[in-house]
């Protein structure tokens, strides 16, 4: 028997503009603000009123093609001078989630056969609504291959959103959830808080809830203890960068939950589609990993926690070793180690 359910989506298209859920008001408002500039893109990315890999290249992609579609010129070389400075001031935005330069690569390389600027702007929006559809697929497609993995499963621990919100629709590693809701399959999920900004918290539980899976939060610090008291089966995470090895970048955290799984040998799956891979950096080490503002750290809701002066340290992401990833779930299939050849493989199908 299928079941409704309720699952969010961040992106309404309407035809000048973006219609954008705000993350940050999240759980407690559900506004959608209307991005116009490019500044406003560039911004709302930054803020993380729209973040998660996937997500963010979306939000781009509609950026520069709005922004493109309103400049005024006739001259296809000056109007490919400006989509580079636009694209590059929006790439600057944040440099950990690879899918954000893919988004921008593959809205360039359609306009390169574009013959006048009209043509040019139909392309980018084609192209950005294009990416928004496909990715929607994409995410059901994972959510299918991880729910065949997750079957005879019911208590699974993630940690920050890589749900529907982070995404088109249905997500990454909460997908197999949002899909087992609709097939009457009952999950228990534990969510990680995830600090210093609370996706977990805020975002992770709220989706859930919307599509009837039970979930209970937990702090980041309570993990292994919940693992081994609540026989928590294995853990699903999203991903903001696999490299060409496998070692994987998502959410600061993440990797501690992996080491916690090798120890309690329970598996350790990442949910991520193939545009998530980048062959060019042989190993996590060159990942760029983003540090984000004190603040984040040092206050609550704008209430200062530690002694003023307290030095901190705020990476927004960690990388996973790959031997410590028993599956990455894709939209082409799940790959298992050796990931140097799977990936290779599943790339060179595109
Ligand atoms: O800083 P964020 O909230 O953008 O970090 C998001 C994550 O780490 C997600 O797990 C990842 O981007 C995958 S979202 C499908």
């Amino acid at each position: 028997m299928t079941h409704t359910t309720t699952i969010p989506t961040s992106f309404i298209f309407r035809d000048d503009h973006l219609e954008l859920l705000n993350q940050q008001k999240l759980p407690h408002r559900v506004e959608y603000l209307q991005l116009y500039s490019l500044k406003e893109f560039y911004d709302a990315i930054v803020t993380l009123k729209v973040r998660g890999a996937p997500a963010i290249g979306i939000t781009a992609a509609y950026g520069l093609a709005l922004s493109m579609n309103r400049y005024d010129t006739g001259c296809l070389a000056e109007f490919m001078g400006k989509f580079k400075e636009d694209k590059d001031y929006l790439f600057s935005s944040r440099p950990t989630a690879v899918n954000l330069g893919w988004a921008l690569d593959s809205l360039q390389n359609a306009i390169e056969r574009a013959q006048s600027v009209n043509e040019a702007k139909t392309i980018l929006l084609h192209s950005a609504i294009h990416l928004h559809a496909e990715d929607e697929v994409t995410c059901r497609k994972i959510g299918e291959y991880g729910l065949q993995l997750l079957n005879d499963k019911s208590t699974i621990m993630t940690i920050c959103n890589a749900g529907s919100i982070a995404t088109s629709k249905y997500g990454t590693a909460l997908a197999p959830f949002h899909l087992g809701s609709e097939q009457g399959k009952t999950f228990h999920v534990y969510a990680c808080e995830t600090r210093p900004v609370f996706q977990g918290s805020r975002l992770t539980t709220w989706e859930l809830q919307q599509s009837g899976v039970n979930v209970t939060l937990i702090a980041d610090s309570m993990a292994a203890h919940t693992i081994k008291e609540k026989n928590v089966e294995a853990v699903i995470v999203g991903a903001d960068r696999i490299a060409a090895n496998g070692d994987t970048a998502n959410k600061i955290g993440t990797s501690m939950l992996a080491i916690l799984c090798n120890h309690y040998d329970i598996p350790f799956y990442v949910a991520a589609p193939s545009s998530t891979f980048d062959i060019t950096l042989p190993s996590g080490s060159s990942i760029p990993i983003e540090e984000r503002a004190p603040e984040e750290l040092t206050e609550i809701n704008g209430h200062r926690i530690p002694p003023r002066d307290t030095l901190v340290y705020n990476p927004a992401f960690d990388v996973t070793p790959h031997e410590l990833i028993t599956g990455i779930i894709t939209e082409k299939g799940i790959l298992t180690p050796s990931y140097d050849e799977s990936i290779r493989k599943v790339i060179s199908q595109s």
